[in-house]
C-alpha cells in the first residue's frame, strides 16, 4: 500500500464561518447545512473539534473514505477515527463491552477515542484493513452539529497533509487543504491542541495507544488497570527491540517541522528547564547561526526572553506551569518554524506526568527522538 496524492484538478474549497455556532446546539446552525449535505454525498469537509481540526468523510462509504487518504497523502494502512454524535452509534459500529460504556459515559463527548472490534457495516477502507474500529464523540458544538445534520458517521483524521503538525486553527487547514477538499468550517482556534487519547478495548487489558488530554490515571479511575502500549512508552527501547506501535499512525514520522528539531534537557534529575539547558541551547543555536543556517528556538513563557538574539526566530509555546497552554500552542509553534524557514530548531523539553506525558510524546516524535542531555 502506498501514498496517493490527488491528481485531479484543484477544486474550489468553500470556507464557512462557524465561530459563532459554539453553544447554539438547540438552534440548528443553517450555515452547516451545505457542508453536512456534502458529507452525505461523499464529499470532504474539514471541521473543528476540541482537540485538533478533522478532515471528515462518510465513514461507511468506502469511496468517500478513500478520498481522505488521497487528499492527505496518507498511507492507506493508517486507519481513521469514526466520529459520532449519539451513544446509539457505538453499538451500530462496534461490538461493545462494559468498559467501553463506562468510558463513553465518563468522557464523551470529549477527547477520548475507543477501539473495539468492528461490525461489518464499517468498511476496511476506513479501518486501514483492520478488524477493529476507532470511535470518538467529539465535544466541539460545530462538530456535533455537523455530524447530526449529515446523518452519517464521520471518519476523520487530523486535517493536515500527512506528516505535518496537526491543524489547531482554520488557517492551518487552509494552508494544507485548500483546493483539495470541498468545505472548511472555521470554528476558531481549538481548545486542547493535541489529538485525543486512544484506548484499545479490543484486547484483554485496556491499552493506551496514544496519550492525550485524558490521562492513564483518569482511565484507571473508571475501569481499573490500563497499560501503555510498550512501543510508545519508550520509543528508543522499542526501536532496539523492534516493537511496532499498535496504532499504525504512531509509527510514522509525524508532527514534524521541516527544520531539524532537537530537544535539550537536564539528564540526571528529570528537571527540564534551568540554566544548563539555557546555556546549551544558546550555544547550539549560536554555532549554527555562525555557520550561516536559519535557526529557531522554542521555549516556554518563563524563559523565552533569555533566548532573544541567540536565534533568527524565537517562539513562545505556552507557560510551563500551565501545561494546557503548552499543548494548545505546540503545533502552531512547530508550524511557525516552517513559515520562518528555520533549518535548525532547538527546544526545551517538558517531561512529566499527565498532560506533559502526551506533550512529550508529540514533541519527541517531532524531534525524531533527538534529545541532548546536559
Ligand atoms: O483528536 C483526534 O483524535 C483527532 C480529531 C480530528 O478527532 N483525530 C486524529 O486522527 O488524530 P488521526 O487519523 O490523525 O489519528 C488517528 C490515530 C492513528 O494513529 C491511527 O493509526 C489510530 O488512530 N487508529 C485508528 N483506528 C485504529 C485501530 N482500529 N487500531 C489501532 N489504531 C487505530
Ligand atoms: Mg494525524
Amino acid at each position: 500500500m502506498g501514498m496517493e496524492m490527488d491528481n485531479k484538478a484543484l477544486r474550489n474549497t468553500i470556507i464557512i464561518d462557524a465561530k459563532g455556532s459554539a453553544g447554539l446546539l438547540d438552534e440548528p446552525d443553517k450555515s452547516l447545512d451545505k457542508a453536512a449535505k456534502c458529507l452525505r454525498n461523499g464529499g470532504l469537509v474539514a471541521f473543528p473539534t476540541e482537540t485538533v481540526y478533522g478532515l471528515g468523510a462518510d465513514g461507511l462509504n468506502p469511496e468517500a473514505s478513500k478520498k481522505i487518504y488521497a487528499a492527505k497523502g496518507r498511507p492507506s494502512d493508517n486507519p481513521l477515527i469514526v466520529h459520532i454524535a449519539d451513544m446509539e452509534a457505538l453499538e451500530k459500529l462496534a461490538y461493545t463491552n462494559e468498559k467501553a460504556y463506562t468510558l463513553a459515559h465518563a468522557f464523551w463527548p470529549g477527547p477520548l477515542t475507543i477501539i473495539l472490534p468492528k461490525r461489518d457495516v464499517v468498511p476496511k477502507e476506513t479501518t486501514g484493513g483492520l478488524d477493529t474500529v476507532a470511535i470518538r464523540m467529539p465535544s466541539h458544538p460545530a462538530a456535533l452539529e455537523l455530524i447530526r445534520l449529515s446523518g452519517v458517521y464521520v471518519a476523520a483524521p487530523s486535517a493536515n497533509i500527512s506528516g505535518r503538525p496537526s491543524p489547531t486553527t482554520a488557517a492551518h487547514v487552509i494552508e494544507d487543504m485548500s483546493g483539495r477538499i470541498d468545505y472548511i468550517i472555521d470554528g476558531g482556534p481549538v481548545g486542547i491542541g493535541i489529538e485525543s487519547t486512544i484506548v484499545d478495548l479490543s484486547g484483554e487489558v485496556p491499552a493506551i495507544l496514544r496519550p492525550g488530554f485524558i490521562t492513564k490515571r483518569m482511565l484507571e479511575d473508571m475501569i481499573g488497570e490500563v497499560v501503555i502500549d510498550p512501543a510508545i512508552a519508550d520509543p528508543k527501547e522499542s526501536v532496539l527491540k523492534g516493537l511496532k506501535p499498535k496504532a499504525p499512525g504512531m509509527k510514522y514520522t509525524h508532527y514534524a517541522p521541516k527544520g531539524e528539531l532537537t530537544l535539550v534537557e537536564k539528564g540526571s534529575d528529570n528537571v527540564t528547564g534551568g540554566e544548563p539547558v539555557i546555556d546549551k541551547i544558546r550555544e547550539l543555536a549560536k554555532e549554527k547561526m555562525e555557520s550561516g543556517y536559519k535557526v529557531g528556538i522554542m521555549a516556554p513563557q518563563e524563559t523565552v526572553s533569555l533566548y532573544e538574539g541567540y536565534a533568527d526566530y524565537v517562539v513562545c509555546v505556552g507557560e510551563r506551569k500551565e501545561q494546557a497552554t503548552i499543548a494548545a500552542g505546540l503545533y502552531s509553534a512547530l508550524r511557525s518554524f516552517d513559515d520562518a524557514g528555520a533549518e535548525y530548531i532547538y527546544a526545551e523539553s517538558f517531561r512529566g506526568e499527565g498532560l506533559s506525558y502526551a506533550i512529550m510524546n508529540r514533541l519527541l516524535k517531532a524531534a525524531g527522538q533527538r534529545v541532548i542531555y546536559v
